[in-house]
């Protein structure tokens, strides 16, 4: 099976196997489980060799202090630290565990040695850890994960030197201090935007509205609530080289903000018979950033449409208005599942150098690949 473009094995090691079980990993992954170095039923004996050959990377996730011991000593007693000693691909460890084992000099001993010898590592976070302590330890978020994958993997940085700017997740328009107008946009694809185009060396900065998500490691992200907030430290951003407004902007906000609570009784903005409520437009910020001067402007504009019916001739109209250089049209029609999920099935749209529109249907296919695509696009445009 295909885990964002890549095909995943997993060694389930005896400990691990007290956690998961393989078939848990195997349905997941939708190959088979490894976890014994010497199967009296199995013929490939020679797995650890041809695991570690055939892989681009090795993950070891979660690392515990043990492992990364074994790693360190160069102990290869069990399939996975045999198929890790027999390795010659990059390894990248993630670790997770208790505070005091990390800390405790002997596993940063380890660390510093397996540093040494070119292994990569994401470092845990702070937070609640499994053995019910706080402090650092907890195994890194699964998005720090995917992007420094992405930047072992991709060795050619050709962003190196570019800036860039995505705005992602929703905006929440307030009403009064409990109430908001806001829709149904996760930011996953704004985030993924913003992890692939920083696996590709970019200097990135993220303009994210309120969503669930971490905010990624190593990228610069200003957390915003409304559609005001987010132009201007968009604004603020600027010059950037390359753009993608990716968030779903709230097109409305309610005129007043009541300082109080709007009980259902009192209400001044609400008229109790009709249940009105007074909304002025937002700025709209792909086209505020597309009408700037051109020492300003970002050299290259990407705008989303998500669109419901007549996908195409909406989103390339849309291109046209906003003034922007591409448009990716996206399907949020009630069958397509695009919001929250992980898959999006995208249009890419550009004038060309006759003026006219033209478009490129990509595969249905995860948001990361949606973003890996279309970043590979923008340094194949920026990077001359
Ligand atoms: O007009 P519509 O909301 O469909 O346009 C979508 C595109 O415009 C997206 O790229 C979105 O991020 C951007 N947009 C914006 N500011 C708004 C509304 C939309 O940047 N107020």
């Amino acid at each position: 099976m295909s885990l964002n473009g890549a095909q995943v094995r997993c060694i389930l090691t005896r400990a691990g196997a007290q956690f998961i079980t393989p078939l848990t990993l195997s349905s997941l992954s939708g190959e088979k489980v490894y976890s014994e170095l010497f199967s009296h039923t199995d013929k490939n004996y020679m797995d650890h060799i041809r695991l570690s050959r055939e892989a681009d990377l090795i993950v070891v996730a979660p690392a515990s202090a043990d492992i990364l011991a074994r790693m360190a000593s160069g102990i290869a007693d069990d399939l996975a630290t045999t198929t890790l000693l027999a390795s010659n691909k990059p390894i990248l460890v993630v670790p997770a565990m208790n505070t005091l084992m990390w800390n405790n000099p002997a596993t940063q001993r380890n660390i510093n040695l397996l540093k040494n010898d070119s292994i990569h590592f994401v470092d845990p976070e702070e937070g609640n850890l499994a053995c019910g302590e706080i402090g650092s330890g907890r195994m890194a978020n699964i998005q720090e994960i995917v992007l420094k994958i992405n930047s072992v993997l991709y060795k050619e940085k050709p962003l190196n030197g570019f800036k860039g700017l995505i705005t992602s997740g929703p905006t929440q328009e307030p009403l009064d201090p409990v109430r908001f107008i806001s829709n149904h946009s996760s930011g996953k694809q704004g985030h993924a935007l913003a992890l692939a185009a920083a696996a590709l060396g970019a200097d990135v900065t993220l303009v994210s509205g309120p969503t669930s998500l971490i905010n990624p490691q190593g990228i610069e992200t200003i957390n915003i609530k409304t559609a005001e907030e987010m132009l201007n430290a968009c604004i603020h951003s600027l010059p950037v080289d390359f753009a993608i407004c990716c968030a779903a902007v709230s097109d409305w906000r309610p005129i007043k903000i009541q300082d109080q609570k709007i009980k259902k009784q009192s209400s001044k903005i609400l008229d109790k018979s009709k249940t009105t409520i007074e909304i002025t437009e937002n700025p709209d910020i792909l086209k505020s950033l597309a009408q700037l001067s051109p020492d300003k402007r970002p050299k290259l504009l990407v705008g989303f449409a998500a669109e419901t019916e007549n996908i195409l001739e909406h989103a390339g109209q849309k291109l046209i208005d906003k003034g922007c250089d591409w448009i990716i049209a996206n399907n949020v029609s009630l069958d397509s599942d695009t919001f929250g999920n992980d898959n999006n099935q995208v249009t890419f749209i550009e004038l060309n150098s006759s003026g006219e529109l033209e478009h490129e249907e990509w595969p249905k296919s995860s948001k990361n690949v949606v973003a890996q695509l279309l970043l590979k696009k923008i340094s194949q445009t920026l990077v001359i």
